[in-house]
This record gives C-alpha cells, structure tokens and sequence, in this order.
C-alpha cells in the first residue's frame, strides 16, 4: 500500500547549513554571518544525522527522489563533512538510483579542489550564486566575491559537476538594460545546462528594505528586463519552464519540480521546511503536514543533542479548504503547468470541489481550458497573483 503512495507522491529531501560568511543585505534566507568564528561543523552535522534518524522513521519505505544542500553558504563546509552527512542519509534511506543531488555554493568561499571533494562525497548538481558578473553591481551587492572570481568558480564548476546551475539577480540599482545585455551574452558562452534569474526583491526586514539602494528600476524598467532575460535566453536555447528558471532540454532541476508539483519533502537542519503526506491502508491520503524546524543554528543544535522533538517548532496540517490555494501557488509557476491529475493524487481531494473555481479563471482567460492539464493562459501567467487568488476559499 505504502509502495503505491510512494509511486505516485515523489520525496525529496532538503537540508539547510545556515551559515554564511556574511550576511548580504538584500538576503532574508535563514542565515547567518559567522564574522569570523569558528564553523561548528562537526557539532552540526551530528545534529543534522540525528534529526535524518528521526524524520526517516516517519517516511516508511520512500525512497528519496533528490536532495538539495542549502543554505547559507554550504561550501564553508568540508568535502569530508558533506560525505559524512551523505553517507548518513544513505543510511537511512533508499536513494533512486538517478537522484539528483544538489549543493548550492557561493563563489566567494569556493575552492577548485573542495568541489571535487564533494563531488566524490557523491554531490552531482553544484548550484552556484554568481548573481552579477558586474563587479559595481556586485559591491552594491555586497557580495563576498568579484566577477572574476565568479568566472573561476564557474569555470572549476563545469570541469567537476555533470550539472551546473548558476543563479543571477537582475533589476539591480543603477543597471541598465546594457549592463543585462552585456552579461547576458557572457552567460549564454558559459552554457550552463540551468540558470536561474531572479528579479530583486527588497524584502522586509533586510537592510536594503530599511535604506533602499539607489537608483533602483521602476517596474517598467524590470518588466522590460525580465523580457530581455527571456528573450536571449531563448534564442540560446534555454527554456523558461517556471517564473524565475531556465533550463536546456533535459536540465530542469528535478528537486524544485518536486516543491512546485506538490511532491512530498523533508527538511532537515535549522528552520527547515518539510511537506509530508500520510497514507491510508488504501494508498489514499487522510493528512498532509507542513512542518518547521528551530530556525536558530545555536537552539536547533541544542535541540538536537537533548530533545530532538523540540526542534519542530511548527507542525500544521494543511486544511481542506486551504488546499487549492496550495497547490496552484506551486503549479501554476510550472509555464506547462501540471496534470489535472495531480490534484486529487497529492491531495486526497477530488478534483470536483475546485471545478467551479477552475471554472471562474478559464471564464476569465487566466487558465487554459484543458481538461487534462492546469495550465496559465498568457495572461493568467502575467498575471500569476490573480490567476492563483481564484483558487481562494471563502473560508480564507
Ligand atoms: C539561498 S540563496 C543561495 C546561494 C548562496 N547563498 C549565494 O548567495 O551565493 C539562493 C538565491 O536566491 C537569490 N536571492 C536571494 N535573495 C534575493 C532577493 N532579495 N531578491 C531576489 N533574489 C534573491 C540569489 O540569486 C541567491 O543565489
Ligand atoms: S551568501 Fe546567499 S544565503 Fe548568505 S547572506 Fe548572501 S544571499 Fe543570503
């Protein structure tokens, strides 16, 4: 019955290393500036096994699809570490004999010889944060690295990793729609198999929200970037299949998919994001639980040494009037959008109580009248809020 559930409803598994050298200003991810202490590597792992051990009991015979190291900065951490953390997991759980394994990076604390320790330790997917290649626009940035060192990492990158993905922001203060084309052509010659370009977002609570860096874009001027993004991404082959990722023909980035086709995953590390659904004898879902880890390095690590229990600060199981508006925040990002099917598979929910809803956006043009597939129209991915604010229930 389990086997069943777990043919239909993928697992993937996420761990958070939260530390940075750092903090950069614009960044509101769960990290944290070491400022030159001491990394407690050893302390963490052990906390993270531990936290592995526990979450495994919960997951019975699934195996995991992917595994996404993230952070923070996870190359601070030792190839040796990265291997001990993995072995740790393969330990405790079945790994699909293709599972995708990511480690993000920044370039600023990469070194050559560290990727192809980690490499070995069995990390396939290197996700690097270039995010300029503009060294004016990384100081605003305040990136730990210059552009050069941006392009070594990414060179040393490509002779180690089967699959790369380099992450960019765009619509910085004081870029012009030249400095994007200028390092749009430098990216295409790079020919990653996967990019990410994300649009700068002043988040509350970072510094760049307190004092917004000058001059910033208007939303025209972003608008216009995103297109040309888009555009010369396209004609050198890249597809753009989700709001901020582009990937060459077999490259989309199967962890992410996983998030944005309502899979199951577990989260493992200091505030740590899971997804799990519960099963019945059936192979039919009576519970999907939403749960998250201490998010602070210090208490998690605590926690996991006294009582790893404590170290759930939220478990939610997500209500039944809450799921359409869950499910289409995900899939709707997906420009293909997913199958129908999916709904009630990874809800438990027949598709029948969200067909007026679906309905109201075909009737509005903002969701393809396809019955076999959830799908924007152009305008509905346009307009991407308004096309999910459909899904919303009364109850809401
Ligand atoms: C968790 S970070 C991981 C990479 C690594 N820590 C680094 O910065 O090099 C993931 C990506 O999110 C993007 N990002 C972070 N903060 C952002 C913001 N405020 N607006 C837009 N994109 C952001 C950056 O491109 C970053 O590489
Ligand atoms: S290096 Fe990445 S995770 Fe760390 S502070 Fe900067 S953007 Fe955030």
């Amino acid at each position: 019955m389990v086997d069943l559930a777990a043919a239909v409803l993928p697992l993937s598994l996420y761990v958070h290393l939260p530390w940075c050298v750092r903090k950069c200003p614009y960044c509101d991810f769960n990290s944290h500036a070491l400022s030159g202490a001491p990394l407690p590597e050893r302390e963490y792992i052990d906390a993270l096994l531990r936290d592995v051990a526990l979450t495994a009991l919960t997951t019975n015979t699934r195996s995991l699809r992917s595994i996404f190291i993230g952070g923070g900065t996870p190359n601070l951490f030792s190839a040796a570490a990265i291997g001990h953390l993995l072995d740790g997991v393969a330990h405790h759980f079945t790994l699909a004999s293709d599972a995708e394994i990511t480690l993000e990076a920044n370039p600023g604390a990469a070194e050559a010889q560290r990727f192809i320790g980690y490499r070995d330790a069995g990390i396939n997917r290197l996700s690097l944060g270039v995010q300029s290649l503009d060294d004016g626009l990384l100081q605003t940035l305040e990136r730990i690295h210059t552009a050069d060192e941006a392009r070594q990492s990414i060179g040393a990158a490509f002779n180690v990793f089967p699959c790369v993905n380099l992450d960019f922001m765009f619509a910085l203060p004081g870029q012009t729609m030249d400095m994007l084309g200028t390092m749009l052509r430098e990216v295409c010659a790079f020919n990653a198999p996967h990019l990410s370009f994300y649009q700068l977002t002043l988040e509350p609570h970072t510094p760049f929200h307190h004092v917004p860096p000058e001059p910033m874009p208007d939303a025209d001027a972003a608008a216009s970037m995103q297109e040309h993004v888009e555009g010369i991404l396209a004609n050198a082959g890249y597809a753009r299949y989700e709001v901020s990722a582009y990937a060459q023909p077999g490259a989309m980035c199967a962890h992410n998919l996983n998030y944005w086709q309502f899979g199951d995953y577990l989260g493992i590390g200091a505030g740590a994001h899971g997804k799990q659904s519960f099963f019945d004898s059936e192979g039919q879902i009576i519970r999907v639980a939403r749960t998250i880890k201490q998010p602070h390095p210090r208490r998690y690590m605590d926690a996991a040494r006294t009582a790893l229990e404590t170290a759930v600060v939220e478990s939610r199981t997500i209500k039944r009037d809450e799921f359409a508006f869950e499910f289409m925040l995900n899939a709707l990002r997906l420009k293909n959008g997913v199958p129908r099917t999916y709904f009630p598979e990874r809800t438990g929910i027949p598709l029948s109580e969200i067909a007026s809803m679906a309905q109201d956006a075909v009737a509005r043009g903002l969701l393809e009248p396809d019955d076999a597939i959830f799908r924007t129209t152009e305008l509905g991915w346009r307009f991407l809020n308004d096309t999910v604010q459909c899904f919303l229930t009364d109850g809401r």
